[in-house]
């Protein structure tokens, strides 16, 4: 599918004068990593995620008619406070998606949204804050011209959140997201994220991913900031090869049940990510002290009982620790008795693999 498939063009077209429409779109956690970017927010590999259940934004937006304006008139509420600080993104959004949403300068909007993981977390919300967006223009969209499919609503509400933050492209549906065209993967794109489409062993059903909130402080380098450091980096070609690779390799450890292959990229992978941040100009470490006190209790943890616990991390000092449903006794105990101390305020999020956004009426 290309860029042109999604310019709105109705076959269709209803009266919309004012309404409402609420999502509520989860969070991601990505396996191997989408790190580095070109216009217009393309992504230089693919990457894939596991979809989040608990961690979401729910976002409302009730919008009226008004004449044409030529920037998209709006307000913006975050937990019922009126946020300016966040016009500027969400201004750029809708400047970018205007060209495929053009209805969207015949209304004024009140944004209202709100996390289910506290602001100050250290969890980025902009993949299912961009994606509960994206999603509630398409059902204006969808209000407009009624014949629009299921699926190619999923694949714009994906290409548009992509627009807003790359990872949010992965935040429309699940358990298991590829966003990034690879040759071996059927229906990949670099304009909006799929369902992956290969075979996924029992092993892998309802994963665990409990957050552990090392730092909940604001992000210490913004995605856009961290993004430009791949332009010019010494490794960068070299490390889009290899996220292409392991895109096959975990596809393959997906489809049999492996989990130490899958543990082993997955590991690999954020620390490859926090390795470009090491290795780029300027330079940067995003983990703490206790990052790595986790990182080597999880070590120890996996020698000792032979557990298929793994960890992950995103641009942050965060760890998100990934285990099989049936190993979640064991693991809950561990993590509460050796790691929590680890945690700001023992602080963290107990969450699973989830099946994507959801309306809400
Ligand atoms: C480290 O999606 O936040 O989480 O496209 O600039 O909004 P922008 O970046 P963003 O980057 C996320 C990068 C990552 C890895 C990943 O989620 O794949």
């Amino acid at each position: 599918m290309e860029r042109d498939n999604f310019i709105y063009k109705p076959t269709q077209k209803r009266i919309l004068d004012d309404g409402s429409f609420t999502w509520k779109a989860p969070s991601n956690i990505a396996l191997v990593k989408y790190w580095g970017k070109k216009e217009p927010q393309l992504p230089e590999n693919a990457s894939i995620s596991f979809t989040l259940d608990a961690c979401s934004t729910i976002t409302t937006i009730d919008f009226s008619k008004s004449k044409p304006n030529e920037n998209v008139n709006f307000d913006i509420y975050f937990e019922d406070e009126k946020k300016d600080d966040f016009k500027p993104k969400i201004e750029k959004f809708f400047e970018r998606i205007k060209q495929y949403v053009p209805f969207i300068s015949d209304y004024n909007f009140v944004i209202k949204t709100r996390n289910t993981f506290p602001h100050s977390s250290g969890i980025a919300s902009s993949a299912s804050g961009m994606s509960a967006l994206a999603l509630c223009i398409m059902s204006m969209e969808k209000a407009l011209n009624p014949a629009i499919s299921d699926e190619l609503f999923n694949k714009k509400a994906s290409f548009l959140a992509r627009l807003g933050s790359g990872s949010a492209a992965r935040s429309v549906e699940g358990p298991l997201v590829v966003w990034g065209k690879h040759d071996k993967i059927d229906n990949s794109s670099d304009l909006f994220g799929v369902k992956f489409s290969g075979t996924v062993h029992e092993n892998f059903k309802n994963y665990h991913d409990t957050i552990l909130l090392v730092d909940k402080g604001e992000k210490q380098v913004s995605s856009t900031v961290g993004h430009n450091l791949m332009n010019n980096h010494p490794f960068a070609q070299q490390r889009f090869v290899q996220a292409n690779e392991n895109m096959i390799k975990i596809s393959e450890a997906l489809k049999l049940g492996d989990l130490k292959s899958f543990i082993s990229i997955v590991e690999s992978e954020a620390l490859t990510l926090h390795s470009m941040m090491m290795t780029s100009h300027p330079y940067f470490i995003l983990m703490k002290p206790n990052t790595l006190e986790i990182i080597n209790k999880i070590w120890a943890f996996r020698e000792k009982t032979n557990s298929n616990i793994c960890f992950t991390l995103d641009a942050g000092a965060n760890v998100h620790i990934l285990f099989p449903e049936k190993e979640k006794e064991k693991v809950n105990d561990f993590i509460i008795s050796e790691l929590i101390q680890f945690c700001q305020n023992n602080h963290y999020i107990c969450d699973r693999v989830g099946f994507g956004a959801r309306q809400i009426q």
